[in-house]
Formats: structure tokens, C-alpha cells, sequence
């Protein structure tokens, strides 16, 4: 019997978030999905399944067109195969008729194959690898390979899902040069950027944005990311699902053109002021600031965050976003709670000089340095959520006028 086109038919895919974010995320996924950027032949259906954003019936073209323009997924798994599996024989039944030879490049003769187990008729994981294996022809490989493959048994249902990024989105491939201090990664700080802007049809477009404690400058690359509405599509940078045979490459060009042209063009033309006492970061920073293809007046300065206050002109609104040190960052003999209570110190300085412009975002890596920044911010109300890194129970707190 002759198969549908894969290209032809709806399909399934898991976007899964960066952690602590995955009501942004289902924001961002149904905006995308609601504005597509040219004609599909399915209407796409968006639900939550056990962390992920599952968006089902979508047609493939528009699956690559999400995948391009998001900036809060960590990554995208398209469900190549689910089947009902109570043993070996049923295993070994569903990946045979598995079309792998349509998915996988040729070339492909290892990929990464993790292995979940829940609930199944087996709780060996090494066998059901050497299984996978030997009946797909892939070995396993741990090294940095392009295709991530999932095998996933809950209950009596198998799945095996790819990921369509392979490296993580959030590695988007635009920095220069990476600094020595981790930075904030790029979809943790799209996701801050975006809970601290709020609605953006409800509030007035961002002119003003001024980062202290800059770094690498990943908050402000990701606000004019935000701002400008494209998504990691837009930099250099490869996709695992780029090398599938059957994909559709006049969509994969289209999309880079677009989402690519769509960085380029914000309105207004933002200015960004950048702060940062440490002289090699500046210079780093700088060297990354010319590499970012997007529009802005750039103005970086290098000193005390707590000795310098920006001049923006006009009455348009002005985001303040901070990432402060903190662990092995802080300087020797800082005391947190001591940093942070002059971070809102200072955030209250700024605020008076621009009284009714400013919205504030401020990350706090722990309840202490929390309650240390919120004692000390203005009467108006704030708002705080949690979301992990590295395991770690972070804090964005947001205040401001903007709105
Ligand atoms: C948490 S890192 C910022 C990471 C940044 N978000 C990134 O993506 O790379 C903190 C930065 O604050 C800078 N810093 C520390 N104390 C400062 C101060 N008093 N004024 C300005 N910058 C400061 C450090 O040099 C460091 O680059």
C-alpha cells in the first residue's frame, strides 16, 4: 500500500520550555500559530501534556515556521511514531514500520538516543537501547550529534520523538564572543523579557532599554529579539531537521528570509544603554553588539552601576533589565543581601528621575536577595515568579508604569 507523503500529512510536536515557563511558552506558541506567515493546510491544536506544549494536527511546514520563530523553547520533538506496546515483540513490530529512511539523512549513523521508561512492560533501558539499535541500524553516540532521539514507554504506549533542533535553542548563534562568567541562557532571558513586558498589545511599544551588570549581553540581544518579533530562525545557526530528506526547502529558505528580515526591521529604532564595571566584559560585549544584526542606537558604558544614571530623552517608555551577580560572580567579601538592597536603592533613584516610564525586571537568585530588593522598590505594586536554572529556584520581580 503506497504511504502518504510525510510532507502531505498532520503532524504532532512536543515544544518543551525552559523550565519554570511553560505558560509563556503556550502564549507564545498560539500567538505564533495564530499569525502564520503563509497559508498551511491544517489547522494546528495546542494542548499541555506533563510539561510540554503539545501542538497537534499541524502541518509540517507550519511545525518548522514555529520551531524558527520561537524564543522560549528549549527545544521541539516532532512524534515520528506512537504505538500500543506490551512487549518485546510489539517493539520490535512498531519500529519496523517505522519510515526512518524517509526521516534520517542517509548519512546519519548515529544520533543520541535517550531512553524514558514509565510504567511499561519493561524497565530495562540498556536493552531497549541495544534493541533500537540493532533493529534502525543507529548507534548511540554521547557526543554533540545533530539528531536527538527519543524512545519514551509510559504505561502501553511507545513514542519515539525527534528533535527538530538538535543542539538547544538556546544556543542561537549570534554571540561573537562567549564570556567567561555563564551567562543568563537566551530562552531563560527571552522568557524574562517578555513576562516583564507584559502584554505587548497592551502596552506601549519599548523605546528605552538600559541594561546594567550587562555581561555578554544576553537580556538585551533578547529584548531586540523580542521586540522585533522574529525568533532563533533569524541567526546563524543550523537546525537537526534542516537535513531531513523530505523536508521542504523552498519553506526552509522562505523562513530564513523572513524571520531573518523581521530582526531587521523594529519600530521604532530602539536605544539601548549597557552597563558594566568589568573592562573585559565591555569589550567582549562590544565586539557582540557589533555582530547582532538587529537595529539600535547603542550606547555602552563601561563603570559602577551604582555611580552612573542613563539620560534617555523624550517621555517613551525605558526597560530596565538586571541580572546581577551572585555566586561565584560576586566579588570577594560582597554580601548579597547587602548588593541587592542597594540594587533597589538605586532602581528607586532611577524611577524618580523617570517617573511614570519605567518598567523593571530584576532577577534574584534566592529568597534573601528577594526580599532585600522588594523592601527597598517603590509603593506600586510588584509581582514575582519563580523558574529554575541549573537546578536553582530563581526569582524575576517586575514593577514599573509601563502598561
Ligand atoms: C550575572 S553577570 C551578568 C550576566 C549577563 N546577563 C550575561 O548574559 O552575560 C553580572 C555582571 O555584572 C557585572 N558587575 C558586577 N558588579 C557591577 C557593578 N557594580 N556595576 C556594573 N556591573 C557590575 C559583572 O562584571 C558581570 O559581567
Amino acid at each position: 500500500m503506497a504511504h502518504t507523503p510525510l510532507l502531505a500529512k498532520p503532524h504532532t510536536f512536543y515544544v518543551r520550555p525552559a523550565p519554570g515557563w511553560l505558560d509563556l511558552l503556550e502564549g507564545e506558541a498560539t500567538q505564533i500559530l495564530e499569525s502564520p506567515l503563509q497559508k498551511y493546510k491544517f489547522v494546528p491544536k495546542i494542548s499541555y501534556l506533563q510539561g510540554v506544549v503539545k501542538v497537534h494536527r499541524c502541518d509540517w511546514r507550519q511545525g518548522l515556521e514555529l520551531l524558527f520563530r520561537t524564543t522560549i523553547a528549549h527545544d521541539m520533538e516532532w512524534l515520528v511514531s506512537e504505538f500500543s506496546c506490551g512487549s518485546w515483540s510489539d517493539l520490535e513490530k512498531g519500529l519496523a514500520r517505522t519510515r526512518w529512511a524517509e526521516i534520517l539523512p542517509e548519512n546519519v549513523k548515529t544520533a543520541h538516543i535517550a531512553v524514558n521508561l514509565h510504567q511499561g512492560f519493561t524497565s530495562g533501558t540498556a536493552k531497549l537501547r541495544t534493541l533500537f539499535c540493532n533493529l534502525t541500524g543507529i548507534g548511540h553516540s554521547t557526543g554533540e550529534d545533530e539528531q536527538r532521539i527519543k524512545c519514551e514507554l509510559r504505561g502501553n504506549r511507545f513514542r519515539i520523538l525527534i528533535s527538530m533542533a538538535g543542539r538547544p535553542l538556546y544556543q542561537r548563534g549570534y554571540k561573537t564572543v562567549l564570556s567567561a562568567i555563564a551567562p543568563l541562557p537566551e530562552h531563560h532571558a527571552a522568557a524574562c523579557v517578555r513576562w516583564v513586558m507584559g502584554d505587548p498589545h497592551k502596552s506601549a511599544p519599548v523605546k528605552n532599554i538600559y541594561i546594567p551588570f550587562a555581561g555578554s549581553g544576553t537580556l538585551g540581544f533578547e529584548t531586540l529579539l523580542v521586540l522585533s518579533g522574529a525568533g532563533v530562525g533569524a541567526f546563524d545557526r543550523s537546525f537537526a531537521c534542516e537535513s531531513f530528506p523530505f523536508n521542504s526547502r523552498a519553506t526552509l529558505a522562505f523562513l530564513r528570509k523572513r524571520i531573518s528580515q523581521q530582526l531587521k526591521h523594529i519600530k521604532p529604532t530602539p536605544t539601548v544603554v549597557w552597563n558594566d564595571i568589568n573592562s573585559q566584559a565591555i569589550q567582549d560585549l562590544q565586539k557582540n553588539i557589533d555582530g547582532f544584526p538587529a537595529p539600535a542606537h547603542h550606547q555602552v558604558e563601561s563603570g559602577d552601576f551604582f555611580q552612573f544614571l542613563p539620560n534617555f530623552s523624550g517621555s517613551d517608555p525605558i526597560l530596565l533589565l538586571l541580572n546581577p551577580p551572585y555566586g561565584d560572580r560576586l566579588a570577594k567579601k560582597t554580601v548579597p543581601t547587602r548588593l541587592f538592597s542597594q540594587i533597589g536603592k538605586q532602581i528607586n533613584i532611577i524611577f524618580e528621575k523617570y517617573k511614570g516610564q519605567l518598567r523593571v525586571g530584576c532577577i534574584c537568585p534566592d529568597e534573601m536577595t528577594w526580599r532585600a530588593v522588594i523592601s527597598n522598590v517603590p509603593s506600586e505594586k510588584s509581582e514575582t515568579r519563580h523558574f529554575t536554572h541549573g537546578g536553582k529556584d530563581m526569582r524575576l520581580v517586575r514593577w514599573g508604569s509601563v502598561e
